[in-house]
């Protein structure tokens, strides 16, 4: 439950920043890769310069039920992945978590937890929320470990919810409560 080892993100300092241009480069690249477009449940096609350029615009207009941000390292310009706070409900406190690290070599190092945690952080203290929901295909091990270590906890599944390579794919959906992370291993004392 708590942080990894300063070795598996060699001491690394994870950061959420707005999105600027900087993030245009990277996006267009991780956009067009498959293994992403199908871990992610993304369109599954190759995307112009122009279409992502629309997308970060997008991501950068203001908005009241949704929050885009970049997933930065201190000290590196570009970023490193993205993550959104979406489906925000003020009248019932709630909102859906989704997260990409696009830069693969950088999988399974600690950094999607440590950005997932912050944005969870953000959700409850800066926005006020009382739950998060995040939906992880179940044939998604990282994206399901990182959410178990978070302590999101597994409340159901969409059974054959999505079509994949002529197959139905179950969706898992987790969710966490403000009151679990103020008293988990994860929440922001534990981490300070
Ligand atoms: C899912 C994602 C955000 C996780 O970020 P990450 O930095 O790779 O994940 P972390 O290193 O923080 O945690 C991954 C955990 O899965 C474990 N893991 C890695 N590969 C695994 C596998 N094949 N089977 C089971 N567990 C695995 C890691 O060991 C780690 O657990 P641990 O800390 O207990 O050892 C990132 O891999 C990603 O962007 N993937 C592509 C897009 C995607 O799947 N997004 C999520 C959609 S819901």
């Amino acid at each position: 439950m708590n942080e990894r080892p300063a070795s598996r993100t060699d001491g690394a300092v994870v950061e959420l920043r707005p999105h600027t241009p900087a993030s245009l480069d990277p996006l267009l690249r991780w956009k067009n890769d498959t293994e992403i477009q199908r871990l992610s449940g993304d369109e599954r096609r190759a995307f112009t310069r122009e279409e992502a350029a629309a997308t970060l615009e997008r991501w950068m207009r203001p908005s009241d039920d949704i929050v885009h941000l970049a997933i930065g390292l201190a000290g590196r310009a570009e970023p490193i992945g993205f993550l959104h706070l979406a489906l925000i409900e003020r009248a019932h406190r709630r909102c859906r978590l989704g997260i990409v690290i696009g830069e693969k070599d950088l999988w399974g190092r600690g950094y999607g937890q440590l950005a997932a945690a912050r944005a969870v952080d953000h959700a409850f203290d800066v926005l006020g929320l009382d739950r998060i929901t995040a939906e992880v295909f179940a044939d998604n091990p990282r994206s399901v470990r990182m959410f178990e270590n978070l302590g999101f906890v597994r409340e159901g599944v969409m059974r054959e919810s999505i079509q994949r390579d002529g197959q139905r794919v179950d969706e898992l959906i987790f969710g966490l409560l403000r009151h679990e992370w103020a008293g988990s291993g994860s929440g922001r004392g534990a981490r300070r």
